[in-house]
């Protein structure tokens, strides 16, 4: 080794004992005297958390609570990730100012799928408007005009099935909901000339979305390349379709009507390129999650029987009130079908794990008095899929069990807010969710009226591999046509 080497291993060496230094002096302030610090999972140092994470981050979060309690820390990599489990501890999770808990840090691998100036790639400021324009574009008055466009994409569709057959229920449903979705948020222009070049280009963005996209957004691997070049292709799909409903004046009753008429507080309109942003993200955040848990509530209806024979009786009873017609009001009327499908939502949130960054300490009580201190840095998290199943919550929390919801029980408000977040809850609770609700509706109630089914397949389990937890598998059912009447 020459001097100039040797001088260059030297600094190297220095700069690394000061770093480590500096860690090992930020760590011992974070856990000053008078801290009391949540318990830390016990694992290996660097990768013993992440590979626990990793192979099951529900079996994880499942062991330590019975160990730790309701408030715990687990190391994966060079992270402290948080947990809190269950209602009495996840109040600040929820509500807590962007200031104190923020999702920008923690959701950021998003960006390169919604693309540049939309969601966490802008100041919470400008995210609070956008999430503005996605509010105006769930209102009631829009949502009417959605539902008729749900039940005929729904009628549509099932009348190519024949009078009997066999189905691959997820398929068919997945099928749907992306024809739904093109209808109502994409628009009529998409759904009617260019469905098959935009449902293959939204599978190459899909397809970008790996578990190693999480921590390395951009890296080199051809998922991320073809995701990329998806991205690019629907910003010039839309920038001609914003380009001619503005040459032509003419104006649709979609949410992509409502993104290009939506106006920031300075005056200032969307861009095309934030209009495709904004739509991308609308179909990430409920495309899968519908349709997946329009596969679970016809899975549990079919097992079922008596809950199936409840919202068949309630077909009727609205048959007999209205006929066969189905708008935004009559599927407010069918409760007891809304209470099957919030149950299977309940089992199975298709998303598992709700993340925050920590800006400022705070503190959190558990339901025995125990009180913690959480350290700024931390990230925070708390899990719809674990957290809807707690046993002192849930009567018999596996156990599926619609009535659950029904007044004189309602085990979800029993035990006060955050007790059910399958749609997250306070400050960023889904905005989604009457869509979400409406839609699955439209379908179910289309096919209690003229179907008969029978699940042919085992009941599914959970597809835990994917980003978006779903089904796995196959959910084969056979069907025949019926014609639900009043009298039948
Ligand atoms: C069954 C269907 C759905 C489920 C289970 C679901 C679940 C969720 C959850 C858990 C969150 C909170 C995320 C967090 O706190 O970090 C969320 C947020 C959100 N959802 Fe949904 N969602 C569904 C459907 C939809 C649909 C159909 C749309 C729009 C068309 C939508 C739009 C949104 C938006 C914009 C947010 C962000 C709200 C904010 O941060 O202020 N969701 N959703």
């Amino acid at each position: 080794m020459d001097r100039a080497e040797s001088k260059f291993v030297a600094g190297g060496v220095l700069l690394l004992a000061t770093i480590v230094f500096v860690k090992l002096v930020a760590a011992l302030l974070r856990s000053g005297p008078g801290k009391r610090l949540p318990p830390t999972a016990k694992g290996l140092p660097l990768l013993g958390g992440l590979l626990r994470f990793m192979k099951g981050p529900i079996v994880m979060v499942r062991e330590e609570y019975a160990k730790l309690g309701s408030v715990f820390t687990v190391n994966l990599l060079n992270r402290r990730v948080t947990f809190f489990v269950g209602p009495e501890v996840s109040a600040h999770f929820f509500k807590a100012p962007e200031a104190d808990l923020s999702q920008q840090e923690v959701y950021q691998f998003n960006v390169p799928t919604f693309g540049p100036g939309v969601v966490f790639d802008v100041d919470y400021s400008v995210r609070q408007e956008q999430f503005r324009f996605f509010t105006e574009a769930l209102r009631v008055a829009k949502l009417r005009s959605y539902v008729d466009q749900m039940v005929l994409e729904a009628q549509e569709y099932f009348s190519k099935w024949g009078e009997s057959g066999t189905v691959d229920l997820k398929y068919e449903l997945e099928h749907l909901i992306i024809l739904t979705a093109s209808r109502c948020l994409l628009g009529r222009e998409v759904r009617e000339k260019l469905f098959d070049d935009v449902s293959a280009l939204f599978h190459d963005l899909d397809n970008g979305m790996q578990p190693i996209s999480v921590i390395f957004p951009y890296l080199p691997i051809p998922a991320h390349r073809q995701r990329d070049r998806a991205r690019a292709r629907l910003a010039e799909i839309f920038a001609t379709i914003i380009k001619a409903r503005k040459a032509s004046g003419q104006s649709e009753e979609d949410m992509l009507q409502c993104f290009i008429d939506s106006k920031y507080k300075d005056g200032r309109p969307t861009s095309e390129s934030e209009v495709t942003g904004l739509l991308i993200a609308a179909l990430f955040a409920g495309q899968h999650t519908s349709s997946i848990t329009s596969t679970w509530t016809g899975a549990y209806l079919l097992r079922h029987r008596e809950f199936l024979v409840n919202a068949v009786e309630e077909q009727k009873e609205i048959l007999k009130k209205h006929g066969e017609k189905i708008d935004h009001d009559i599927l407010s009327e069918m409760d007891v079908l809304y209470r099957c499908i919030k149950e299977a939502l309940r089992l199975h949130p298709p998303l598992i794990m709700l993340l925050r960054q920590s800006h400022s300490e705070f503190t959190v009580r558990t339901r025995e008095g125990k009180e913690y201190d959480i350290p700024k840095g931390h990230i925070v998290a708390t899990s719809p899929a674990f957290a809807n199943r707690l046993s002192h919550i849930y009567k018999d929390p596996d156990t599926y069990d619609p009535d659950r919801f029904s007044p004189g029980r309602e085990e979800d408000k029993a035990a006060g807010a955050f007790s059910y977040i399958s749609f997250g809850g306070g400050r960023h609770g889904c905005l989604g969710e009457p869509f979400a609700y409406l839609q699955i509706k439209a379908i179910w109630s289309h096919l209690l009226r003229n179907f008969e089914f029978e699940l042919i397949s085992p009941f599914p389990e959970n597809n835990w591999n994917a980003m978006v937890v779903g089904v796995k598998g196959e959910v084969m059912v056979r069907y025949k046509r019926r014609k639900l009447t009043v009298d039948n």
